[in-house]
C-alpha cells in the first residue's frame, strides 16, 4: 500500500509521524508534496519519506491520496490533480468543512473518504471521525482504519452529517479544553497558587477526571455527586458555574461551530 500527502503541514506531519512510529507503513511507502521547499526538506530529513514539490508526481503509483492543504486552496489543488487521478485510487480529505459532494465535483472522482482528525493526534491521543463513499474498496477502508488508530481513537459514521457535527465537538474541542484549562489555571493563580503548580494541578485534574470517567461505569452526574458533599466547597463552586450559564454557553458554542462547519461546506 502506497500513499501520497498533498500538503505537508502540521496535520499531515501528525499523521505521517503516527504511521511511521506505530509501523503501520514504512517510510518508503509515503510521499509528500508541498509548495514549501523548506518544509519538504524538514519532512524528508525527519521521516525518510519521499518528497516532491509536484502534486501530480506525488500521486503517481499511489493507492491512497491524502489531501492535507487548507480548505481555501482545495479548488486549485483539485483542478491540478483531477486529470491524474485513476479510478482505483482513493482520496482522503482531512479538510474542515469541505463536503464529499464538493470534493467529488472538484476532483471528478468517486472514491472519497472524509476524515476529521484533531490536534492531540500529534501525540497519539487523537479522536478522528470518518466516512467513505460506496466506491471506496474495503482494503482502502481498512488501511484508513489502521492509520487513524495509530493516531488515537477512530469512529466510522455511515452518514456524512455526523462529520460536521463531530467537527464542532472533537475537531474544535481541544481549543475549548485549552481555554477552560487556561481559565482555571488563572483562577488558581488569582487565589494565590504559584502558576507552575496551578498548571500542574489543573492539567492532572482534567486528565485524571477524563480517564476516571472513561473507565468508570457510573454516569457523569454520579461521579460529580461523589465529589459534592452537602453544604460543601464543590456545591458552592458548582452553583456559581450553573449561575454563570456554563451548560448553555457550551451548547451555544457547539451550535455556532456546527453552523460554521455547514456554512464552510456550502462555499
Ligand atoms: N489543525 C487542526 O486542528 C485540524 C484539525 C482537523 C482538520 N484540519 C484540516 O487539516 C488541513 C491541514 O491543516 P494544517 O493545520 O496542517 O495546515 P497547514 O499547516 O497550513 O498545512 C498545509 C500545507 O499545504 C501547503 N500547500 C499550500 N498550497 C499547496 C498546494 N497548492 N500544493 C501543495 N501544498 C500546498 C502549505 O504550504 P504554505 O504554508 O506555504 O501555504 C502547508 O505547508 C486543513 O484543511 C484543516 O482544515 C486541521
Amino acid at each position: 500500500m502506497k500513499i501520497a500527502f498533498i500538503g505537508g503541514g502540521m496535520m499531515a506531519e501528525a499523521i505521517i509521524s503516527a504511521i511511521i512510529t506505530k509501523g503501520a507503513l514504512s517510510p518508503e511507502a509515503i510521499t509528500v508534496s508541498d509548495i514549501d521547499q523548506d518544509r519538504l526538506k524538514i519532512l524528508g530529513e525527519r521521516y525518510g519519506i519521499g518528497c516532491t514539490p509536484d502534486n501530480c508526481r506525488a500521486i503517481q503509483g499511489k493507492n491512497i491520496v491524502i489531501l492535507a492543504v487548507k480548505p481555501q486552496v482545495i479548488r486549485k489543488v483539485a483542478t491540478g490533480l483531477r486529470r491524474e487521478l485513476r479510478p482505483d485510487q482513493s482520496v482522503i480529505s482531512i479538510l474542515a468543512g469541505v463536503g464529499i459532494a464538493t470534493l467529488k465535483q472538484h476532483l471528478d472522482h468517486d472514491a472519497i473518504i472524509r476524515v476529521m482528525p484533531n490536534t492531540p493526534s500529534q501525540i497519539g491521543e487523537g479522536m478522528s471521525v470518518w466516512t467513505a463513499t460506496e466506491t471506496v474498496p474495503p482494503g482502502h477502508k481498512s488501511i484508513v482504519c489502521t492509520i487513524l488508530a495509530a493516531m488515537g481513537k477512530e469512529i466510522y459514521f455511515d452518514a456524512e452529517k455526523y462529520i460536521d457535527m463531530a467537527t464542532a465537538i472533537s475537531g474544535s474541542g481541544p481549543a475549548y479544553v485549552f481555554l477552560i484549562t487556561e481559565a482555571l489555571t488563572d483562577a488558581a493563580v488569582h487565589i494565590g497558587i504559584p502558576r507552575k503548580t496551578a498548571s500542574e494541578l489543573v492539567l492532572q485534574t482534567f486528565l485524571g477526571s477524563a480517564r476516571f470517567a472513561q473507565v468508570s461505569d457510573k454516569h457523569l452526574s454520579e461521579l460529580r455527586n461523589m465529589v459534592t458533599s452537602p453544604g460543601g466547597t464543590t456545591a458552592a463552586g458548582l452553583f456559581r458555574l450553573e449561575e454563570g450559564g456554563l451548560r448553555a454557553t457550551l451548547t451555544q458554542a457547539v451550535i455556532a461551530a456546527y453552523q460554521k462547519a455547514k456554512e464552510l461546506g456550502k462555499e
